[in-house]
């Protein structure tokens, strides 16, 4: 990413990942206005790679998918249902909002949520283009989600908790506005070992989706504290010369039904 080394490294973390993404969604907007295949052709291939399937990507247009910036797939892995609610956690341009908005169908309900308004503008943009009249984007924070309590039956989300710098409140958010018997799916990137404090101070590095991550073991445990049960992470991916230290991972996890 180009864009990220214009950060310095005093800039907050998550100042500098908003920067980011911002400068990110700009970026491909303006590679596919210029008609830009490139981009677009790298980002289809990376997306397969991913685990989407050719049908899957074929349904979306390239304003979706050029935006694409995830590191897995978790609406195919989230058994999702017709008549759900869904939330995304880092919705970005919205592949993932759009792809779970079909299997939900008209009786459910999929929301966005992100915290960059560039990301949030696409992915609305992409809604209207798309004529989609169960998907809603919101514009907030995952350490602070505007939902109410006890109201989605899957959170899902796609490369982010990584870079949060504050997991334990999105851990507690996440079991706060799933309803009980409500259940995770998400795609992230884990570490292979904790990153060391001067690490984790590496903007670039952070916003990269490297040093924000944390171990299997802190997964777990982060999430078990917030009363999670069920939990399972799966490795999907190894790392990777430019993702070092790091494997893509499904993680899976269920708010109990009963307290
Ligand atoms: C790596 S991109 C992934 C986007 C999308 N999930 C996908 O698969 O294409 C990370 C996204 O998470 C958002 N994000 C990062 N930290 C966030 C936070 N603390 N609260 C809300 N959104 C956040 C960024 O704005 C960005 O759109």
């Amino acid at each position: 990413m180009d864009s990220l080394s214009l950060m310095t490294e005093t800039e907050p973390i998550k100042s500098a990942v908003k920067r980011a993404y911002s400068s990110l969604a700009t970026d491909r907007v303006s590679a596919l206005e210029k008609n830009c295949c490139e981009t677009s052709g790298s980002n289809t291939g990376k997306l397969l790679h991913y685990g989407y399937s050719k049908e899957e990507l074929g349904e979306l247009p390239e304003s979706v998918t050029v935006m694409a910036d995830g590191c897995g797939n978790p609406t195919a892995l989230g058994m999702i249902k017709e008549g759900e609610t869904v939330l995304d956690l880092g919705s970005g341009g919205g592949i993932d909002v759009f792809l779970a908005s079909k299997r939900v169908g008209r009786t459910g309900r999929v929301i966005g949520l992100d915290m960059t308004v560039e990301m949030v503008d696409r992915a609305k943009d992409n809604a209207r283009r798309m004529g989609l009249s169960n998907v809603e984007f919101k514009l907030g924070e995952i350490e602070q989600m505007p939902m109410s309590d006890g109201s989605v039956d899957v959170i899902m989300s796609n490369c982010v908790i990584c870079l949060s710098p504050d997991k334990e409140n999105v851990f507690a958010e996440m079991f706060r506005v799933l309803k009980p018997g409500g259940r995770l799916a998400i795609a992230d990137e884990v570490a292979m070992k904790p990153f060391t404090e001067k690490e984790k101070r590496d903007p670039k590095q952070w916003c990269s989706c490297i040093t924000g991550a944390i171990t299997e073991k802190e997964y777990s445990s982060h999430l078990e504290h917030a009363g999670f049960t069920n939990i399972y992470v799966k490795r999907l991916r190894p790392s990777t010369e430019s993702s070092p230290n790091v494997f893509s991972a499904f993680v899976s996890a269920v708010r109990p039904a009963r307290p």
